[in-house]
């Protein structure tokens, strides 16, 4: 299952990320916002962020105007490596080094059909592990206060 979250900025690519996941039969849960009512993103993101965390979602897609709110928002639950994403190649680099499990996009900053593109690519692409495994592991260490 893949959560699904925005606010007024992101709005649109969510939609058009959900009709897209809905056509694949990919299940999803949509944490909202649904409609375009100027709305706070880190409440959103926290929700989003603690269903993927906790195992409910395998990832989660969030898009707010920029992404980055977001991203911010969200790499504050343990366990959560959420990416901005504004192009191909770092979405499909964030799976195979970074192992992101949420996606974040810009409303303001992409158009819908680069946000269903990307969507795709981050769903479709594994996490590479070996070296990059290490790295996860010290930002781990870092989130326990080790580092
Ligand atoms: C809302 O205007 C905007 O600040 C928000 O969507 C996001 O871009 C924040 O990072």
């Amino acid at each position: 299952m893949i959560a699904l979250g925005a606010d007024h900025g992101g709005l649109q690519l969510k939609e058009a990320i959900k009709k897209y996941l809905e056509s694949e039969n990919i299940e999803c849960k949509d944490f909202g916002t649904f409609d375009e009512t100027s709305v706070d993103y880190a409440p959103i993101a926290a929700k989003v962020a603690h269903c993927v965390a906790n195992g409910e979602a395998e990832s989660g897609i969030l898009c707010c105007g920029t992404g980055i709110g977001m991203s911010i928002a969200a790499n504050k639950v343990k366990g959560i490596r959420a990416s901005v994403c504004s192009d191909a190649y770092c979405t499909e680099m964030t799976r195979r080094h970074n192992n992101a499990n949420i996606l974040c996009m810009g409303g303001r900053v992409i158009d819908e059909a680069k946000a269903v593109e990307f969507a795709k690519i981050f769903l479709q692409t594994e996490f590479e592990g070996g070296r990059h495994q290490r790295r996860l592991d010290e930002i781990a260490a870092i989130e326990r206060g080790e580092l």
